[in-house]
């Protein structure tokens, strides 16, 4: 049996870490598709250009090191901004969202442009500060050397960008249950998801 769960919202906002919960607790597979437009973006501060390494791309391609630096996350922003680039990986989305066993994608653009259909959509939001102190913090963890200054004004160009493209804009669609994560812990966050997709569940 199919089934697609949508996860779609700005940087940093909770989407990975509600979809890998989501996707466990339901025993479904996860996508990031993030991880698409950033290794794309990453052979692409390698000089190769972004329409030939989204043609190229290859599943171990999404398991590189370096995918979460922050200057792979502006690359991954910039080719995300190319239709052509964009129409290169729905393909392999589709294929991934409809697998049988249920499938978790999360994004910005799942519920409106690369699985309408999903059974279960969600936008997950919150403050572009709390955002920027929450990928602070990772990134810190992660022993990346920069300042919440820093990371905000990268949240708010990405964000800017994300939100400002012709072609598949981040946006949530018009069935999506909104989740404003600003002041919710992550288990409260994770909950609520469990609940909207359970209520998914019982009327389709
Ligand atoms: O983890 P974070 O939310 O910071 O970023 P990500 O989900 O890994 O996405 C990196 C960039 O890829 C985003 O800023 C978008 O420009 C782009 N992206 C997209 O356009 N469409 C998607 N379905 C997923 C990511």
């Amino acid at each position: 049996m199919a089934f697609t769960i949508a996860i779609d919202g700005p940087a940093a906002a909770g989407k990975g870490t509600i979809s890998k919960a989501v996707a466990q607790h339901f025993g479904f597979a996860h996508l990031d598709t993030g991880l698409l437009y950033r290794a794309v973006g990453r052979r692409m501060l390698d000089g190769v250009p972004a329409l030939d390494a989204a043609r190229a791309l290859m599943a171990q391609d999404l398991d590189a090191e370096d995918l979460r630096a922050p200057a792979v996350a502006q690359a991954a922003s910039k080719v995300a901004v190319m239709p052509e680039v964009r129409a290169e990986l729905v393909d392999f989305q589709r294929a991934f969202a409809r697998r049988s066993g249920g499938a978790v994608l999360d994004g910005r653009d799942i519920g409106t442009v690369i699985c309408p259909e999903a059974e279960a959509k969600l936008f997950v939001t919150a403050s572009a500060e709390v955002r920027a102190q929450r990928r602070f913090a990772e990134l810190a963890g992660a022993g990346v050397i920069t300042s919440y200054d820093r990371v905000l004004a990268d949240v708010r160009e990405r964000d800017a960008r994300d939100m400002g493209r012709a072609e598949a804009p981040l946006r949530p669609a018009r069935d999506a249950v909104l989740i404003d994560t600003s002041e919710m812990d992550i288990d409260a966050a994770v909950a609520r998801a469990i609940d909207a997709v359970n209520l998914a569940r019982r009327s389709t």
